[in-house]
Order: structure tokens, then sequence, then C-alpha cells
């Protein structure tokens, strides 16, 4: 067993494990991939103050999120097709969440499906819908998350129609893999994944086939999510969304101050300030450069949380210093489930936890609710370099 220290080594190992064609899937961004790249180097632009002789005992990072008490700021975003990453990804990563005391968010476009994930773990989790055109769809899939005894939903805002990630294209990905010579000599090195693949039934996306008539294969599923995605959204629609769930909502894809009044007034419990993991608008200013302004705007009246790039508990300090009351992580979990099933989603939880709670001693502060600006050092004209 390697010894892991941080997401690099989990991500080195996914590489090696998983089908090149779901490690580029995971591993890209839109178009050049300028804003999936610098999701992540921002953060390194911003450094944290030391302090010293400050008693560090008692310390936690224990928080809410939504109301939900969590061990440390950090839920787990949700990654569509997550169960072609490591078989039965979806419900591994739930357990592992569920386990160290951080939410789980469900995608819609998971392998397991939202019952079968609510079958294996104790607690509720989060479930992700998109926002399509089909009431009678969005009405079943709601009821479906209301039954399983989801406690949140966190509705994505920024996908009304589909940025493009040329590899996915290149590769000709689908679930499961369509067998080209290619994809089986590829397969042919990935043989701990395919066994695991090969001892599970759940290789479809569990929420939509078999549940949407006409959609029984990767090809039909394609045509259907390309059409259904709604091109014509507006904010009425989002609130009737909100409405047929008439439970918690968090908002997912907001980049403008603008547009965050606007979230905030539908009344959000939360809003992620994200890009979409830089999958989306390429060329998009970074989440964390766009965090401090829309936590101004909105902070008082809604929690403001962030996603995009986050690989350390160092980068989970940075943003929660700049006003986020938490942050989601996408890739981070998704390398230690590729790399070690649900032992590796704890590890990369244990990671991001041991940096957070080591790094916030060494800045001087005991409680994650502490933090601020006074942690960081910010370079001139970072925040204010675009007009
Ligand atoms: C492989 C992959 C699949 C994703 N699928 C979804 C999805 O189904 N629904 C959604 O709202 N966001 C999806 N996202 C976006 C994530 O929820 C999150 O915003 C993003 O991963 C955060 O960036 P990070 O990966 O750098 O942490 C996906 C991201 C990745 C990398």
């Amino acid at each position: 067993m390697p010894v892991i220290t941080c997401i690099d080594d989990l991500k080195r190992l996914y590489r090696r494990r998983v089908p090149r064609m779901f490690y580029d899937y995971a591993e890209s961004g839109s178009w050049t991939e300028q804003t999936f790249r610098e999701n992540s180097t921002d953060f390194a632009q911003i450094r944290l103050r030391q302090r010293i002789a400050v008693d560090m005992t008692g310390r936690s990072t224990a928080t809410e999120m939504a109301g939900q008490r969590v061990t440390m700021p950090v839920a787990l975003a949700p990654v569509g097709l997550t169960g072609m990453q490591n078989a039965d990804g979806e419900i591994k990563a739930a357990r592992a969440a569920e386990k160290f005391g951080v939410p789980f968010t469900l995608s819609t476009m998971s392998i397991c499906s939202i019952e079968d994930v609510a079958a294996h773990v104790e607690k509720p989790f989060w479930f992700q819908i998109y926002t399509l055109n089909d009431d009678d769809f969005n009405r079943r899939i709601i009821d479906r998350a209301k039954a399983a005894g989801c406690s949140a939903l966190v509705i994505t805002v920024d996908l009304q129609i589909l940025g493009q990630r040329h590899r996915d294209l290149k590769n000709g990905l689908s679930a499961p893999p369509k067998l080209t010579i290619p994809t089986m000599l590829n397969l042919a090195t990935k043989w701990s994944w395919g066994l695991e693949m090969l001892g599970t039934r759940r290789r479809f996306f569990g929420n939509i086939v078999g549940h949407v008539e006409g959609v029984s294969d990767p090809a039909s599923l394609s045509a259907w999510t390309a059409e259904k995605f709604d091109h014509a959204l507006n904010w009425d629609k989002i609130r009737k969304l909100m409405d047929m769930w008439g439970g918690k909502v968090i908002l997912k894809g907001v980049m403008e101050p603008e547009d965050a009044e606007r979230a905030a007034a539908l009344g959000a419990d939360a809003i992620v300030v994200s890009n979409h993991g830089g999958r989306q608008l390429d060329g998009a200013l970074s989440s964390i450069r766009m965090l401090p302004e829309i936590a101004a705007a909105v902070g008082g009246k809604t929690e403001i949380w962030m996603d995009g790039g986050i690989r350390s508990g160092q980068d989970v300090l940075k943003a929660v210093a700049l006003g986020a009351k938490g942050v989601m992580i996408g890739r981070a979990f998704v390398y230690g489930l590729g790399a070690m099933g649900e032992a590796g989603v704890t590890k990369a939880l244990q990671v991001i936890h041991k940096e957070l709670d080591t790094s916030m001693a060494l800045c001087g502060e005991t409680a994650v609710t502490r933090l601020g600006r006074h942690n960081l050092m910010i370079p001139k004209g970072f925040l204010d370099g675009f007009a």
C-alpha cells in the first residue's frame, strides 16, 4: 500500500487505475481549459499569515452548512458518472462522506440511483438536479429524492447548454464504455477496475435509464439529455423547481453579484460560487477570485459557498477566510475514489482535514468559524485586477 500524503498522490494512483476515458472526463475543462487551470493556480497566489505563541489547544474545524452540522466546511460536489470511476462509486463516496461527517451530493447523472444510494447509507444525503425543460421528469425525480429522504436539493444553474470538452469527444465518452479498439487496449491495462465493474450491475445512468420512456442505451440517453437541457431557463422556472421541492435549496453555479442577489432574493439557503470546475464557460474568472465580491454583495442574506480548484486543506482555509461558509470538492474526492474506492475517498477527506487543521493552528486560529481576511496576504490587483 503506497504512502498517501496529499491529494496529488491519490491523483497519480487514480490515473494508473482508471481507464483513460474516465480519467480524461474528470481531468478536463472546456475549450482551452484556462478557467479549469486558474481555479487551482489562483489559490496558489494567496498566502497565509503565520502567527506564533497562540494557544492552539482545543481546535475545531466543525461548523454548519445549510443548517447541517459538519466535521469541516467541505461537502462532496455532485459529479456525474462517479460510478464509472470505481464500481458502485456513488455508494462508496456517500458512505465515506457519512462516516466522516460531511455532506454527499448525488448527481442526476449518477450511475447508482437515488434509491440505491439511500439503501446503503443511514443519514440523508443531498440531491442535485439540472434545470431540464420536462416538468413531468422534474416532478418525478424530485418526488423520488423526497421519498429517499434527501435533505437538500442542489439546483445546478450553469448548465443550460453543455460546454465542450474536447477529450470527451475524442474518446467517445459513454457509460458503459463502447468497446472500440483503442478503448479495449486501454482497458486491458486496467485489470482491477474491470474486474470490479464486472462484479456490479450498476453500469448505466441509474436515475434515468428505466425511468424515462425510450431511454435504454447511451445513444438514446445523450439524445434525451441534449433535448432536455432548458435553453429557455429563467428565474421563474428556478423558483418553480424550488417550490416543487419545498425544502432546503442550494443554487450552484453563480458567478456574478447581480445573479447572486437574484438567487438570494428567491430564498436560496445557500449559493455556490462555481464555474462547474471550469467545464462550462472557458474564460470565466476562477471561483476564488469571484468569491469575495459575491460574499460582499449577499453574504448577509444567505450562505455563500464556493467550489473549483480545491486540492488541499489550505485551499479550504483560503476560501473560508475570503467569505465562504463552506466549499464543495469535486475532483479531489474523485481521485481518491478512482485510486482506492471508499478508502480513497476517506483518505482524501482525512488529508484535507489534517491540512486545514494544521494550517489553521499555524495561522493562530482555533476555530474555522473565526477565519477571515486577517489570516491572508493577497497580492495587489488579485481581487480588483479585472474590470
Ligand atoms: C467529472 C465531473 C463531473 C461533474 N458532474 C456534475 C454534475 O453532474 N452536476 C453538477 O452540478 N456538477 C457537476 N460537476 C461539477 C462539480 O459539481 C463541481 O462544481 C466541480 O467539480 C468543482 O471543481 P473541482 O473539481 O475543481 O473541485 C462535475 C465535475 C466533474 C469534474
